[in-house]
């Protein structure tokens, strides 16, 4: 990672969590595109170098980086934010885009493995970028959510810390995909009279490596279904990082347009108790 000196005519920052493949792969590029000095927070670097290189190879000028970031790890969470803030002071955009749905097992930090990488490794992320954010003028946070949050009638706090017992693990995923609404309005609420906008986003249903860990024998029906491409996948984030208005903040968006989520989502004392809780597992570990 190279030193950066911000200057009138430096380009804006981005950060995306999860670039290496899917929708997040075909967001980097619209960013470069769209100007960005781009961070693409990611496991592997090898799987991420891939992106790097088909980037540069459309874009030779493009300004695009990976940053090593596990989402199961408070501690791998810490480093990547350090990381960043060693070599930047500010950051205009946070997308928190990474997720997983079905994988078994419990975070380094003892989450159910959907709720701990979707919506705490993102939590602790946000929260160790939030200043370097509030340098901005117009900072944006995306999140990545999904219309599954449909499926969640709210959040039993007794089953976050213990592993899915079910074998899709369909509703964990579904209340991770509700925390990441609470979490976007709730984070808009805090801070958007610092001027933060921020935005949950439902992508479509998506061919991409989502579907990994679903049992092959249900393969097919996935195959079968209307899933749209993961560039096409991509197009709301971008609407959301790019043009949607700071006016719109806190708001959860589908197909580029405000959409309502369901009355568990727009829950504020559920919003509230999520980010308090969220906020003492931080510091606990
Ligand atoms: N696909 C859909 O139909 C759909 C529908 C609604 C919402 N979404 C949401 O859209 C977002 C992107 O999904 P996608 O379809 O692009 O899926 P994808 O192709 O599986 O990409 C998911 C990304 O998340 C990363 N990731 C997983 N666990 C991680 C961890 N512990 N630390 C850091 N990164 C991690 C993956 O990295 P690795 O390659 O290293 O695993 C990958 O880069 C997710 O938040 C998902 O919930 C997807």
């Amino acid at each position: 990672m190279s030193n950066s000196q911000v200057t009138d005519s430096s380009p804006p920052i981005a950060l995306i969590t999860g670039a290496n493949t899917g929708i997040g792969r075909y967001t980097a590029l619209g960013l470069v595109e769209r100007g960005y000095r781009v961070y693409l927070a990611c496991r592997s670097e090898a799987k991420t170098q891939t992106v790097v290189d088909e980037i540069l190879k459309l874009h030779p000028k493009a300004l695009v980086q990976w940053l090593p970031l596990d989402l199961s790890s408070f501690s791998s969470v810490e480093d990547c934010a350090k990381l960043f803030l060693q070599h930047h002071a500010h950051l205009d955009l946070l997308i928190n885009n990474a997720g997983v749905g079905g994988e078994k097992g419990l975070t380094v930090e003892g989450f159910e493995m959907a709720f701990g990488v979707n919506h705490m490794g993102h939590f602790l992320l946000t929260h160790l970028l939030i200043q370097a954010l509030l340098k901005v003028k117009t900072p944006k946070v995306v999140t990545v959510a999904s219309n599954a949050h449909r499926f969640a009638w709210g959040i039993d706090w007794s089953k976050l810390r213990q592993e899915t017992k079910s074998i899709l693990g369909a509703k964990d995923y579904a209340v991770s995909k509700l925390a990441n609404i609470l979490f976007s309005s709730q984070l808009s609420k805090n801070h958007r009279h610092q001027g933060l906008a921020t935005y949950s986003v439902h992508p479509g249903v998506i061919q991409s490596d989502f579907w990994r860990h679903l049992p092959s024998t249900l393969m097919p029906l996935v195959k079968w279904g209307p899933l749209i491409s993961p560039k096409q996948g991509a197009l709301t984030s971008l609407y959301c990082s790019l043009d949607a208005p700071h006016s719109e903040t806190g708001f959860f968006y589908a197909n580029s347009r405000i959409k309502k989520p369901t009355v568990f989502a727009r829950n504020e004392s559920l919003a509230a108790e999520l980010w308090e809780r969220s906020r003492e597992w931080i510091q606990k570990g």
